[in-house]
């Protein structure tokens, strides 16, 4: 990695959304950008929420496993 490089990370988070941290560029099925206010978005996966593509907190109340070994 040179020191122009930026990573981008992403993190599953258990029983939660995808955390995206860095510059990555989210797009609609599309191909569409979808303009992000933060460096760092949550990206829904529990198919619940009000916003989408971002979690707005649903997977807490409506019983969201992600099977990804967080029990
Ligand atoms: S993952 Fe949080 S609302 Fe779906």
């Amino acid at each position: 990695m040179t020191g122009r490089d930026v990573e981008v990370q992403v993190t599953a988070c258990p029983d939660g959304p995808l955390l995206v941290r860095g510059p990555a560029r989210i797009v609609d099925a599309d191909g569409r950008e979808i303009e992000k206010h933060r460096s760092t978005v949550a990206l829904c996966r529990c198919g619940g929420t009000a916003i989408p593509p971002w979690c707005d907190g649903t997977h807490k109340v409506n019983g969201y496993r992600s099977g990804d070994g967080a029990d």
